[in-house]
């Protein structure tokens, strides 16, 4: 059982998802805290809600990154966690702090990486013309959206859906993803090769998706 701290900036429906994972009796992982960087959010009612422990770290209140930075370092370490999962928080961590846990830190990010890192994905997607978008959970590099991939999940895009429809169905598949690559990171199967991961006993899919559907 590895103790994980996880990092919100908002609504946290990935939080959820991890909340309701580390709830089942088999998985590896257990939340010791949730932090937010942002008061009064939704997430941390889904921390309290679930009986753990939250607290606020609000940038704001920093002059530096560094500062920050440094204070969320020291609730990670009192809270004793091995393993930090980013789960929509909003804040760039400076290089510092990203070496500090370096292959300690996951992320989830709505895009098929390393294709749309940064905000507004699935706008860019559709006006990119993309078949495909999805998702992607990953280890933590000093780079915006960037490190070794864990798991990815991928879906067809219809060119009429909305960036919001196409982000609420790229949503569900995080929700899948995120419990998935942490159970393979804390069961310890996940191992760092350069600038890839290798994951012992993993199953790859063989599946095909031509999009449009041809004729
Ligand atoms: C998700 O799309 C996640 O991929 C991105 O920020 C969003 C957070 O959503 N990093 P939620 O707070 O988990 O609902």
């Amino acid at each position: 059982m590895i103790d994980i701290a996880v990092l919100i900036s908002g609504g946290g429906t990935n939080l959820q998802a991890l909340i309701d994972a580390c709830a089942r009796d088999d998985f590896p992982a257990r939340i010791a805290l949730v932090i937010s960087n942002n008061p009064g959010v939704k997430g941390l009612e889904r921390a309290e809600k679930a009986g753990i422990a939250t607290t606020v770290i609000n940038h704001r209140d920093f002059e530096t990154r560094e500062a920050f930075d440094d204070q969320l370092h020291e609730a990670l370490n009192d809270c004793g966690a091995k393993l930090i999962c980013l789960a929509g928080f909003m804040r760039i961590l400076d290089a510092r702090f990203v070496n500090r846990w370096r292959n300690r830190m996951i992320n989830i990010h709505p895009s098929l990486l390393p294709s749309f890192k940064g905000l507004h994905t699935q706008e860019r997607a559709l006006e990119a013309g993309v078949c495909f978008s999805g998702c992607t959970v990953h280890f933590v590099n000093p780079e915006l959206d960037d490190g070794p991939i864990i798991t990815q999940a991928a879906l067809a895009i219809n060119p009429s859906e909305t960036a919001d429809e196409l982000a609420a169905r790229v949503l569900e598949l995080e929700h899948i993803i995120y419990p998935q690559a942490l159970r393979l990171v804390a069961e310890g199967r996940v191992r760092v090769v350069g600038n890839k991961v290798t994951i012992s006993g993993a199953e790859y899919s063989d599946q095909k998706i031509i999009n449009p559907v041809p004729e």
